[in-house]
């Protein structure tokens, strides 16, 4: 399409897709998102998440637990988190400003497991006066922006990802007590999954550097070579031009393909309150450019959560 606003055909003649960013972002406009889509609208909405990365709609205010994770249905299977309980006892997790965990890492979500999620639908709740953006970074195109040479080195590495980092590191100005529970809880499992750095995307076909916050190290590498390594990937993937910031209105939804971007929220609106709902729906196993999938290295299998199954229980590659 030459345009930057598609229309859609008949059965969906409200339905409009407007880019945001020139590499990652769009906003649907005239969907009224729910369990009872047609397949049509569904199949559109798939698309532009799939080119633009990250989509979002405005004026979702009439969504709840369960119709938002009827919609998610559409789009899979939704999962529960592999360690923290969900808000609803269902699906539904709570990204809420009150405790000791904030996402300003930029990171993929769950890439301590295997088979992570393949979209997240973020709902906003409650958004504080000012601040709490949050900002996605596109890794395919990082990826083909990097220079050759660059291309056949991520192409041949693998990388460490594990959920049991330093968070005191990471947050030095959290309440001790309210972190030391979070982390207690989002490592209740000890997960380490080795991921290739370059991961074949199954719906596109696009390489996607696989990296971010849970990273630990790359494979058969140590300390500094491993830093600098990731140090250098991970500055492609955060340029500026290469993401796109949203500042969230209450009845917002964003829909992110995760196996294509890095996010990050913004930590600064000082004690406001923010809250956020988030349904996550199944992923497969990655596969890196040589063909190889990704590997659990501990625990032995990913254990059942309290309610359905877990994030990164699919073994189908
Ligand atoms: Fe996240």
């Amino acid at each position: 399409m030459s345009s930057a606003t598609t229309t859609a055909p008949a059965d969906t003649s409200a339905l409009t897709v407007q880019k945001v960013g020139g590499r990652i972002g769009a906003v649907i406009s005239g969907v009224r998102l729910g369990g009872d889509l047609s397949p049509g609208t569904v199949a559109q909405i798939r698309t532009a998440l799939l080119a633009n990365k990250v989509v979002f709609f405005r004026g979702q205010d009439h969504l709840d637990e369960e119709s938002h994770e009827a919609f998610g249905k559409l789009l899979g299977t939704p999962v529960a988190h592999p360690t923290v309980p969900s808000a609803d006892g269902r699906y539904s997790l709570g990204i809420d400003s009150d405790h000791g965990g904030r996402a300003n890492q930029w990171h993929t979500d769950v890439t301590f497991v295997p088979a992570y999620p393949a979209f997240s639908i973020l709902r906003a709740i409650v958004i504080p006066p000012y601040g709490g953006n949050t900002l996605w970074a596109n890794t395919a195109t990082a990826y083909e922006g990097l220079p050759e040479p660059l291309r056949a080195l991520a192409d041949s590495l693998r990388a460490v990802h594990s959920n049991d980092y330093d968070y005191a590191a990471l947050r030095p100005q959290a309440v001790p007590e309210a972190l030391k529970q979070y982390k207690e809880v989002f490592t209740s499992t000890k997960f380490l999954t080795e991921h290739p750095v370059v991961r074949v995307h199954p719906e596109t076909g696009e390489r996607n550097l696989l990296l971010g916050n849970f990273v630990q190290r790359i494979a058969g590498l140590t300390g500094k070579d491993s830093r600098t390594l990731l140090d250098l990937f991970q500055s492609h993937i955060e340029r500026p031009e290469n993401t796109v910031r949203w500042q969230w209105q209450a009845g917002d939804v964003a829909i992110w393909d995760n196996r294509a971007t890095q996010h990050y929220g913004v930590d600064d609106s000082d004690a406001h309150e923010r809250k956020l709902r988030r349904v996550t729906i199944d992923g497969d196993v990655p596969v890196g450019v040589d063909g190889r999938s990704s590997t659990l290295i501990s625990p032995e299998e990913v254990p059942d959560p309290s309610f359905g199954i877990a994030s990164g229980a699919s073994t189908a590659a």
